[in-house]
C-alpha cells in the first residue's frame, strides 16, 4: 500500500482576505504568519479499485469516522478531478487529528485544507503522475486555494502572501507565495496566543461571510484600504517596524469586524470578552510601552501578536488580566513556524 503523512500549520492573516470572486480568487492581496503548535496531521494510504469513475474515500477526525467532512472533501476533490484525474484510480483512506481541540473556535480549514492537498500531491508525485520540475509548495498551495483561500498561505514558513499585488512581483491570485526571505529578523520569533473567547461554532460561515462582500456598501473602499495596507505592512515586514505593523494588523481586524456589522444581513463576531481584552492590549500598551498587538478572524477569540524579547511580561499580563475573559480561561500559546512538513 503507497502512503504519506504530512503536517501543516494554521496562519493568522496580518491584512485579510474577505472577499472573492470566480474559482476562490480573492479580492485582495493578503498576508499572513505562519503558525507552528496549531496544525493538521493528515495520513493517506491508497489501494488500487476497479475503474468506475467515481473517487472513493474513507474519512476519520481523530480516529472516529467523520460522515460530515467526508463529505466536504467528497465534493471538493470531485471539483478538482479534471486537474487530477488519477483520483477515480484508487481508494483513499484518509486519516486527520488537530494539534488544537476541535471545539476550541480555531478555524481548521487552513491547516486541514493544506495537509490534505500536501499528501495528495505527494501521492501524485510517488505515483509518477506529477510533471518532472513542478513546484511542489506551489501545487500544494495552489490546490490548498481551491479548498479554502486561506489554506494556501499555510505551506510557507514564516510569513506568505496571497492574491496579486503590484508592490510583490512574483505575486497570484492562484497560490501564495513565500515571504521568509524578506521577513525581517525580528518577525522570526513572533507570538500569537489565541485567547478562546468562545468555543461555539462560527455563527457565520466564511463562504457566507465573504459573499456578503458582494453587496456591502463598504466593499470598493475596503479594497483599495486593503491595498495601501499591503503596501504599507510589506514595508513594516521588511524593516522591522513593529509599531507600524502593530497599528495596521488592528487596523485590519477592525475593519474585517466593521465589514461583518455592516453586511447585510449584518453579524457581529464580537464577544464582550472580546472587547474588554481588546481595551486592556489597548491600555497597557499606552501604559508599559509594551509592544503587544491583537488581531481578529471571523470570530470572537483575539490573537496576541508580540516580539519574543517581551514574553514574560506579556505571559504575567495574560494570567493577571486577559485569561478570565476566556472560555475555561482558555490560552493556546503559540509563535511563528516553519510550514508544511512530512513526517
Ligand atoms: C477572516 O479561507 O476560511 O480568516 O476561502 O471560503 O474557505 P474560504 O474562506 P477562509 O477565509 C478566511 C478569512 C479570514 C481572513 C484570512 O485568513 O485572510
Amino acid at each position: 500500500m503507497i502512503q504519506t503523512k504530512w503536517k501543516s500549520p494554521s496562519n493568522i492573516a496580518l491584512v485579510k482576505y474577505w472577499g472573492k470572486h470566480g474559482r476562490q480568487l480573492p479580492r485582495n492581496a493578503s498576508i499572513s504568519f505562519t503558525l507552528h503548535h496549531c496544525h493538521t496531521i493528515t495520513e493517506i494510504s491508497i489501494e488500487e479499485k476497479k475503474v468506475d469513475g467515481q473517487i472513493s474515500i474513507d474519512f476519520f477526525f481523530e480516529n472516529k469516522k467523520q460522515d460530515q467532512f467526508k463529505s466536504k472533501i467528497l465534493s471538493f476533490l470531485n471539483s478538482i478531478l479534471s486537474e487530477m484525474p488519477f483520483l477515480v484510480q484508487f481508494h483513499w483512506h484518509i486519516h486527520s487529528s488537530n494539534s488544537f481541540p476541535h471545539s476550541a473556535g480555531i478555524a481548521s480549514s487552513a491547516s486541514s485544507m493544506s495537509a490534505l492537498m500536501a499528501c495528495i500531491c505527494d501521492l501524485e508525485k510517488q505515483l509518477g503522475f506529477q510533471k518532472e520540475g513542478t513546484d511542489f509548495l506551489k501545487r500544494v498551495s495552489y490546490f490548498s486555494r481551491l479548498a479554502s483561500g486561506s489554506a494556501c498561505r499555510s505551506v510557507y514558513p514564516l510569513a506568505a502572501s496571497w492574491g496579486q499585488s503590484n508592490y510583490l512581483p512574483l505575486s497570484s491570485d492562484e497560490y501564495a507565495s513565500p515571504f521568509d526571505a524578506d521577513l525581517h529578523i525580528d518577525f522570526h520569533d513572533f507570538h500569537d496566543d489565541v485567547l478562546i473567547v468562545s468555543r461555539n461554532e462560527k455563527s457565520v460561515s466564511s463562504t457566507v461571510g465573504h459573499n456578503l462582500m458582494h453587496n456591502n456598501p463598504f466593499a470598493d473602499i475596503r479594497y483599495e484600504q486593503a491595498d495601501l495596507n499591503m503596501k504599507l505592512m510589506l514595508q513594516a515586514l521588511k524593516s522591522g517596524d513593529i509599531e507600524e505593523f502593530g497599528r495596521i494588523t488592528e487596523a485590519e481586524a477592525l475593519m474585517l469586524h466593521a465589514l461583518m456589522m455592516t453586511s447585510s444581513p449584518s453579524f457581529v463576531l464580537m464577544e464582550p470578552s472580546s472587547l474588554e481584552i481588546i481595551k486592556k492590549v489597548q491600555n497597557f500598551r499606552k501604559e508599559t510601552s509594551i509592544p503587544l498587538y491583537f488581531t481578529l478572524d471571523a470570530g470572537p477569540n483575539v490573537h496576541l501578536l508580540y516580539p519574543h524579547s517581551v514574553e514574560e511580561k506579556v505571559n504575567q499580563f495574560i494570567s493577571a488580566e486577559l485569561s478570565q475573559h476566556c472560555d475555561q480561561n482558555q490560552v493556546i500559546r503559540d509563535f511563528v513556524g516553519k510550514g508544511l512538513e512530512k513526517l
